[in-house]
């Protein structure tokens, strides 16, 4: 490869993402050129002349002299057999598919490896803050304790309309879809696999290891009522959608998402609207955050665009935890406190306290906050989902 290397680009998807990457690219003029195609899925009208378009992948991935596929469709399906036939043909890739990335890791790093060839993917996890690239090459060393973060500009969104304006639930979804901060399917986005997804990736930058994402704890706000803002509101908290991964002992490590009591003392705290934040904590430095646009066309564009000019200069992610760094283990074995707000007793029964330190009931609600194995609570949460409650993190934990 040369040293800069001229890049002819493929793109894939021309939706909120695609659309935002050509309209910052066009700010760039010296890139302006790159795209030749743009493989997109039915023929409609487009801001773009037809003669860009095809609707046929091969017509992409089998035209010898595009030599980078940028992948930014909302089929994950889809995106796998794109993304690991371009890499086989031997061409770099630019990806904001979190979900495919998050469930073939290991074999989207393994297929680097085999074809010589670049993956990026900074706008798959908090859209315009390059949390990627500074964890792969900044917090290149053993120091880093954990990552935690509202990593779902959506949900964020819509908790800011809930909790701070009093908006519905559903009037603030509304918002923001047609905002273009939600995803095709929202549950996506508020039942926490966004945020799951994400956090696999960071995981893997983090730990040097790909968790299975149907291993992990995942909890949203859909259920989400007035009675836990109101709860939540009296105790001076906020509720935000937090996603993080924490070392423990003995190279142990866990990650969870779960909506979690945030006091004013947090950075996170004042996260609000489609924003996502990041904090980085380490053994040295104690804390950092990260803060900016999680989602939407341009912001997310801004990040495949950092990712498009880091392959002009060959850059690769190395992996390196992965590759340097002694094995962690992803351990549900440690305990951690939450709120869990049900109306029918009878729901009790399936989560086996270790301890209870506040417990409240109502007339129509009751909640109660104590210590559960994590284990105990990936096990039932597929039955106590389809239960009215809704359950958050205190964000504090035993059996480090
Ligand atoms: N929206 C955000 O703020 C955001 C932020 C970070 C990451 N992402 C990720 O970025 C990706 C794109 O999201 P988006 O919001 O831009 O989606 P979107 O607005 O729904 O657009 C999807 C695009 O993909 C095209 N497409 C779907 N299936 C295809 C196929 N099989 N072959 C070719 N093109 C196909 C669609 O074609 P048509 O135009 O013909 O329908 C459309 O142009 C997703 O992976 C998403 O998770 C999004």
């Amino acid at each position: 490869m040369s040293k800069h290397q001229k890049l002819n680009i493929g793109l894939f998807g021309f939706g909120v993402v695609g659309q935002g990457l050509y309209e910052v690219l066009s700010q760039s003029p010296a890139l302006d050129k790159a795209i030749s195609k743009i493989c997109v899925k039915s023929k409609k009208n487009r801001s773009l002349p037809d003669k860009l378009f095809c609707y046929d992948a091969d017509d992409i991935l089998n035209d010898p002299k595009i030599n980078t596929v940028v992948e930014l469709i909302n089929d994950s399906e889809e995106a796998y057999h794109i993304v690991k036939r371009a890499m086989q043909l031997g061409k770099n890739v630019v990806s904001a598919n979190k979900k495919m990335l998050a469930e073939n890791l290991t074999e989207m790093v393994q297929l680097q490896k085999e074809h010589k060839v670049s993956l990026l993917y900074e706008a798959s996890a908090c859209g315009s803050i390059p949390v990627i690239r500074n964890l792969e090459e900044y917090y290149d060393n053993d120091l880093l304790l954990s990552v935690t973060g509202i990593l779902n500009g959506s949900s964020n969104y819509i908790l800011s309309q809930v909790f701070d304006k009093n908006q519905a639930y559903g009037e603030a979804l509304k918002e923001a879809q047609d905002k273009g901060f939600a995803e095709t399917d929202p549950t996506f986005d508020v039942e926490g696999y966004d945020s799951l997804f994400k956090l696999i990736i960071l995981t893997m930058h983090s730990f040097g290891i790909a968790v299975d994402p149907k291993e992990v704890l995942t909890y949203g706000i859909s259920n989400i009522s007035d009675f836990d803002i109101n709860y939540a509101r009296e105790k001076g908290f906020k509720i935000k959608l937090v996603g993080q991964v924490e070392r423990l002992r003995e190279n142990r490590i866990s990650l969870f998402v779960l909506p979690r009591f945030v006091g004013k003392d947090k950075y996170i705290y004042s996260v609000e609207e489609e924003f996502n934040g990041v904090v980085i904590k380490g053994l040295a430095y104690d804390k950092q955050f990260m803060f900016g646009k999680g989602a939407g066309g341009h912001p997310t564009g801004s990040a495949v665009l950092s990712d498009i000019t880091a392959l002009m200069h060959n850059y690769r992610y190395e992996y390196k935890k992965a590759n340097y760094f002694s094995g962690f283990q992803y351990s549900k074995d440690h305990a951690i406190e939450i709120y869990l707000r049900y109306s029918d007793a009878d729901i009790l029964r399936h989560f086996d306290f270790q301890s209870v330190s506040e417990e409240y009931k109502g007339p129509v609600f009751a909640y109660k906050i104590g210590f559960i194995q994590l284990s105990r609570l990936i096990e039932i949460l597929p039955v106590v989902k389809r239960h009215n409650i809704f359950l958050a993190a205190t964000g504090k934990s035993l059996n480090y």
